[in-house]
């Protein structure tokens, strides 16, 4: 008697992945995150030795580097377009979601996505975020994934091959990589150069880091850049703008030295 055939039912996922990355199984396996989880369910990645966000409240230093930075919610249009390195737990997404009061549109570049029990389990820390949450978690795997007013695109890969083919143009800018130090690659002069080819006129970027290779690197891309304020125990951030058509920069966005 022939041995029974055993068919295993693999579903293909709908993120895009970049090359290289063919299949579900490649997709796990070399791009899983490795995590471990500090007090107050705060993931730390063990690949790159750094948390995903602020051990001193995740959710208030996304407001205060990534929304108030790109002098969000006040820039919010129709259609407006945030793109973001670096999707980690979605709680920048989310704190976005939380603010936005018409359709907008979000692209992250992501290399080691969660699952959604991870997801999950990072989302437990911020109840206020869990209807919009549990709406992220539910549409994990969709090319499009509606978050309240945001319609979510995840670029499944490693950026420096996502980013350059990328046809979008974002009028503000997430840059949410692990520290400079530790997660170089996601900040370097071309993934830098590639971040301003793809700002539209006016668009900004904020960031916590005011690392001055990285604010070096966005001046070259043609940001005009500024330091501001960190959060918490950070001294400083950076934030910056784009020149508008006519070549004239309006300065930096974000709050006034003065706020
Ligand atoms: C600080 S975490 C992002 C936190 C996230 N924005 C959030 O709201 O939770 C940095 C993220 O960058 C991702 N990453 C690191 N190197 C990458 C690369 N070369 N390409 C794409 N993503 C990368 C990590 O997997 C991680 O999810």
């Amino acid at each position: 008697m022939p041995a029974p055939m055993i068919v295993t039912l693999v579903k293909a996922p709908a993120f895009p992945l970049a090359a290289g990355m063919s299949g579900l199984d490649d997709h796990i396996h070399a791009g899983q995150p490795q995590l471990e989880w500090r007090e107050g369910g705060v993931p730390v990645s063990t690949r790159f030795d750094d948390p995903y966000f602020s051990l001193a409240g995740g959710l208030a230093e996304t407001r205060h580097v990534f929304l108030a930075g790109n002098d969000l919610p006040a820039r919010l249009r129709p259609g407006f377009h945030i793109a973001e390195l670096g999707f980690g737990t979605g709680l920048n997404c989310l704190a976005l979601a939380q603010i936005a009061q018409v359709p907008v549109v979000m692209t992250s570049f992501e290399a080691f996505p969660m699952d959604t029990a991870q997801l999950a389990q990072a989302h437990a820390a911020f109840p206020e975020l869990a209807p919009l949450a549990a709406q992220l978690r539910g549409g994990w795997g969709q090319p499009v994934i509606r978050v309240g007013q945001v319609d979510l695109h995840l670029r499944i890969g490693d950026v420096a091959d996502m980013l350059p083919p990328w046809q979008g143009r974002a009028d503000a800018w997430f840059l949410d990589g692990f520290s400079p130090a530790k997660n170089p690659q996601m900040w370097d002069d071309a993934i830098m150069a590639q971040v301003g080819r793809h700002t539209a006129p006016r668009g900004t970027f904020a960031t916590y880091t005011a690392a001055g290779a990285v604010r070096r690197a966005l001046a070259d891309a043609g940001f005009a850049v500024e330091r501001q304020p960190g959060f918490g125990r950070k001294r400083h951030m950076s934030v910056g703008r784009m020149p508008d058509q006519s070549g004239t920069s309006p300065g930096a966005p974000g709050p006034s030295p003065a706020a």
